[in-house]
């Protein structure tokens, strides 16, 4: 399984450093062409030569070698060394190394190199006990994993320096050597998606309220009136406007997304909590982007008690009509560009462009909610934006936030 393959190893300082030439002369006896690399800290517990005799290749320590003599060593090309390797294997990982990798740091040869290199990656740590089971390296560890890096838990036993028995050995060779056949196992790895081109600046210091979201009509406190919103389209918009420079507010129902870092996030439930919200907002917007699912209809009267089956639910339910949010907006006049979503299952365009018109907005986005692939819940959408001109833009099918990228750049030509 390891036979031809090519590993870096990365050494960092911690006594268990001494393990890792027992660990480097394995992966060669099983065939890999092992390079090392020290941190400064390992060089204090080992040495490049011991790891050169081992693996037969020169161990790398520093991005650029400092002065010998009359000579400086050439810098270490850690393009090349990451267009070389197939897998790296850090051990001992440290609670400085695993910080820093964590951290995205390149402050020294081996973190610079980690970070050119896209391959798998595991780590086999080593520290002190109250080091491993501290919050921040805890913290650490779930971040590298969750970025992909296979970090294995260290072994339970004798600890250095008087330590007593704890978690914090460094993890047996022949562990090592496992998770490293499981890696190659997996086949290659998924590349990292292309980042998406920087966006515009279209919407740079514009005060910009998105709503996103369902809202929930309380029948009673367990029950209430909703629709499958998953609010990704209007969380779309919200990361969007702020990419492309603007001071976003993104009032939102009930939601299971993460709140978008860099935006103001109002939570509210009903339909009359996102008006007040909105209302409060809308007189001091360049631009409002009305993509929540609003309940049309609320419980005339919730019960504040749980209803008993046949209580009111079955044939009695009186509704009352809510607000119409956008419709309010578009009535405050003023120069704020508003754009509108029509969910339709059914009806065309012209509804669209019938809502455009009652509601006072310069563009609304028609999504037919059955297509597969758009309107609720999908990471897709595909709509057609009809503007006051009667001009009509397909956009899509495309993910949520390039369609809401779309739409921001239309809405961004007719602010003022
Ligand atoms: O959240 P996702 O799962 O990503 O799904 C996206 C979506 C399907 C919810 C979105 O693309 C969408 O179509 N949002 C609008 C849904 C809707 O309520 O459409 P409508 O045709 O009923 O309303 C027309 C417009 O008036 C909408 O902009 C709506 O936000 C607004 N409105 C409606 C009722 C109300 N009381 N107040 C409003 O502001």
């Amino acid at each position: 399984m390891l036979r031809g393959r090519k590993v870096v190893l990365g050494v960092g300082g911690s006594v268990a450093a001494y393990k890792s030439a027992a660990l480097a002369r394995e992966l060669v006896r099983r065939g890999c062409a092992v390079r090392t690399m020290l941190t400064a800290a390992a060089q204090h517990f080992v040495t490049p030569a011991l790891f050169a005799a081992l693996t037969g290749e020169a161990a790398a320590t520093a991005l650029f070698p400092v002065r010998q003599g009359d000579a400086t060593p050439p810098p270490t090309d850690h393009v090349a060394w990451a267009a070389w390797a197939e897998a790296a294997v850090i051990a001992p990982a440290t609670a400085d190394l695993l910080g820093r990798m964590a951290g995205g740091l390149a402050d020294d040869l081996l973190t610079t190199w980690l970070l050119a290199f896209p391959g798998p990656v595991v780590a086999a740590p080593a520290m002190n006990r109250h080091m491993w089971s501290h919050p921040a390296v805890q913290r650490n560890v779930a971040r590298l994993r969750a970025d992909g890096v296979r970090v294995l838990q260290p072994g339970f036993g004798a600890l250095a320096a008087g330590e007593g028995e704890g978690w914090g050995r460094l993890p047996d060779a022949a562990d090592v050597v496992s998770a490293l056949e499981d890696v190659f196992a997996a086949g290659p790895p998924r590349p990292r998606p292309e980042l998406p081109p920087p966006c515009p600046p279209l919407l740079r210091e514009r005060a910009v309220v998105v709503t996103a979201g369902p809202t929930r009509e309380p029948i009673d406190p367990v029950r209430f009136i909703s629709n499958p919103s998953s609010g990704r389209m209007g969380y779309a918009f919200a990361e969007a406007a702020r990419d492309m420079g603007g001071r976003v507010l993104l009032v939102s129902g009930p939601v299971a997304l993460p709140p978008p870092a860099g935006v103001d996030v109002v939570s509210v439930t009903t339909a009359l909590q996102m008006r007040d919200a909105v209302l409060a907002a809308a007189p001091t917007a360049d631009l409002v982007v009305f993509a929540a699912a609003v309940a049309d209809s609320r419980p005339a009267e919730p019960s504040a008690t749980k209803l008993k089956k046949g209580q009111a639910l079955e044939g009695t339910l009186s509704l009352v009509r809510n607000p119409d949010i956008s419709a309010e907006v578009g009535a405050m006049g003023g120069r704020r560009v508003l754009v509108g979503f029509a969910a339709e299952a059914g009806a065309g365009v012209e509804e669209a462009e019938r809502k455009l018109r009652a509601k006072g907005l310069q563009l609304v986005a028609f999504n037919d909610v059955r297509e597969a692939g758009a309107g609720f819940g999908a990471e897709t959408n595909r709509v057609v934006l009809v503007d006051r001109d009667g001009g009509r833009e397909e956009i899509g099918p495309a993910s949520k936030r390039a369609v809401a990228e779309r739409i921001l750049a239309r809405a961004a030509t007719l602010l003022p």
